[in-house]
């Protein structure tokens, strides 16, 4: 992939790699309905030390679609990290002897960083902390292409918790590649980095907080909602102090355009409610499709 022998951040990217990401991709959509044989000699390795459905499941769905064999655990309970003490080094430097790629969800900012120092295949960050989602990003920005055809010139509104979100704050250095306008909108006590506006900004992207869902449906070809991340919050009542507020229902509905998508990481608590799942807006049940297609083209980049 360039010149990344890993996929740790979204920051290493240019815009031509994100390209190139989508555009291989796009080639997967027809290998990942036929399966392929290609990759029958690789093994993935997955070490979830949080919990997943869809990334884990994904990754695997992919691998399996190129003819790769896969292991590895889905939480940290059941490996010596979790109940042994062991460092992340030193299950790194285990796991590399089995796999000849490393897919890794953990709850620390930079673990998957770290991996990447001590281990000699590729490593693929699923989730470290609140920081970063980098493939999540890239399956988004694959959805977006693909439902409007293009991504320059369109109004994309990310909304819930910007502040502990990871897959928002991926998204939004990615966008930082486009020409788009992004709209912001969270609880004050949510908001997104600063680091991050900044850097959509020095990049040209008109990006502008707004403190209300009904700012941000407005003009919106791209409404991406997000979970309110209770397991980052330090203090309960702090989560109790925002749940339930940027809620997307049907009463909402005659502020949408009528072409915008509304898209989701998943998984959702309230935030979307289940009345939207039937109009033409919602996208995030094949946006999770997509998952397995940009998997498989970051699979295919980092072991060809
Ligand atoms: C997200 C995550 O784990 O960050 N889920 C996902 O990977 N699709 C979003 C979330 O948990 O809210």
């Amino acid at each position: 992939m360039g010149d990344f022998q890993n996929l740790i951040s979204i920051h290493y990217l240019t815009r031509d790699d994100i390209d190139l990401i989508l555009d291989t991709a796009a080639d997967m959509e027809s290998v990942a309905v036929e399966r392929t044989q290609e990759f029958s000699n690789k093994i993935m390795a997955t070490l979830f030390f949080e919990p997943s459905t869809r990334t884990r499941l994904s990754f695997e769905s992919a691998m399996l679609r190129l003819g790769g064999r896969v292991l590895g655990f889905a939480e940290a309970g059941v490996s010596s990290a979790g109940s042994k003490g062991e460092t992340l080094a030193d299950t790194i430097r285990t796991v590399e002897r089995y796999a000849d790629v490393i897919v890794i969800r953990h709850p620390l900012d930079g673990s998957a960083r770290v991996a990447a120092e001590f281990s000699k295949v590729p490593i693929i960050n699923a989730g470290s902390g609140s920081e970063e989602h980098p493939t999540q990003a890239l399956l988004d920005l694959y959805s977006i292409r693909k439902m409007k055809g293009k991504i320059d010139g369109l109004s994309i509104s990310l909304c819930g918790d910007l502040k502990y979100g990871r897959t928002v704050h991926s998204l939004g250095i990615a966008l930082a590649r486009y020409d788009v306008q992004v709209k912001l909108a969270a609880p004050p006590s949510l908001r997104m980095k600063p680091a991050i506006i900044d850097a959509m900004r020095e990049a040209g992207v008109d990006a502008i907080e707004v403190d209300s869902i009904d700012d941000a449906l407005e003009g919106a070809d791209v409404v991406y909602m997000t979970r309110i991340q209770k397991e980052r919050f330090y203090l309960e009542q702090d989560f109790i102090d925002v749940r339930g507020q940027f809620i997307l229902n049907e009463s909402l509905l005659p502020l949408l355009k009528e072409d915008a998508i509304i898209l989701h990481p998943l998984p959702r608590v309230d935030e979307v409610s289940a009345e939207m799942d039937d109009t033409l807006h919602a996208k995030y049940f094949e946006q999770v499709y997509n998952g397995v297609i940009v998997r498989m083209a970051i699979l295919k980049m980092l072991l060809s």
